[in-house]
């Protein structure tokens, strides 16, 4: 029976992973393929006529920004940190590269945009709060806090995830426009999918890391050290299998 919970539990993690991947795959190939081929014409969203390196701020941003969104998902599985842990290491310098490059040219864009006072607040608290949780990340890795680095990664793979959830959010309201509420405009449904995108995934993410990181946690502190750790995707696996960046080392790690 508990065997059971336990391959049901794993079946689920792998159909979560499944559909992150595979959303983060799609979005980030159709975002970055009109901006790395340099096709002017198929910017989608407007451009400010005054400002020349609007486009090219836009251009900046997408293209190591859907970088990071295609390498995410693959630095939250258990296996390949542990057997892989230089490929992992590696992946994850170059995800932080790409977040700084990515967020330094969304603070231009969002600067240059003409969607909006509110669409532009909700795109510099995003940034804010993607570089925050990547200066944690790194932080929390160079001190060897395992668990800490991965709930604050947790934390910024959900921003940049909101690149996908605005897009399915925008589909969605556009649909709902055309079909219930023709009295909504391009606008307003631009503007509450910006605010959502990033608010949902973070009130996500918190869930996800109160789930399987700090309960599981608590447990283990309850049971006063003797019960092994998990691996967050439903298995468990000793402590010592996540050391500093998936070196094989879990023992200065605080949480
Ligand atoms: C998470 C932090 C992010 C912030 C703060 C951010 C910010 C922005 C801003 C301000 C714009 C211009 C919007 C406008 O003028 O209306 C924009 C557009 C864009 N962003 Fe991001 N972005 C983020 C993540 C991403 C990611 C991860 C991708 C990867 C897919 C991405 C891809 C794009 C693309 C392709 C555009 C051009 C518009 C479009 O084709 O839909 N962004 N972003």
């Amino acid at each position: 029976m508990k065997d059971l919970t336990k391959s049901t539990r794993r079946r689920w993690w792998w159909t979560l992973w499944g559909l992150l991947a595979v959303s983060a795959a799609a979005v980030a190939l159709y975002s970055a393929e009109p901006y790395a081929v340099g096709d002017v014409e198929r910017n989608r969203i407007p451009l400010d006529p005054g400002v020349a390196s609007h486009y090219l701020s836009i251009a900046v941003h997408a293209i190591p920004s859907s970088l990071a969104l295609l390498i995410g998902p693959f630095q939250f599985l258990t296996r390949f940190r542990v057997r892989y842990p230089r490929a992992h290491r590696v992946a994850g310098r170059v995800y932080m590269v790409c977040v700084v490059l990515g967020s330094m040219a969304a603070l231009f864009a969002a600067a240059f945009s003409v969607s909006g006072f509110s669409v532009q607040v909700a795109f510099f608290i995003l940034t804010a709060a993607w570089l925050y949780t990547l200066v944690q990340a790194f932080r929390t890795i160079r001190r060897g806090e395992v668990r800490l680095h991965r709930v604050w990664m947790i934390r910024n793979y959900a921003l940049t995830f909101a690149s996908v959830s605005l897009r399915i959010y925008l589909g969605l309201g556009l649909a709902l426009q055309a079909n219930y509420f023709p009295s909504l405009t391009f606008d307003d449904v631009y503007h509450a999918s910006a605010w959502a995108s990033f608010l949902v995934n973070v009130l996500v993410a918190e869930y996800f890391i109160v789930q399987r990181v700090l309960r599981p946690a608590a447990r283990r502190q309850g049971a006063a050290g003797t019960a092994p750790a998990s691996a967050g995707d439903g298995r468990r696996v000793p402590v010592d299998a996540v050391g500093p960046a998936g070196s094989g080392s879990g023992a200065r790690d605080r949480t």
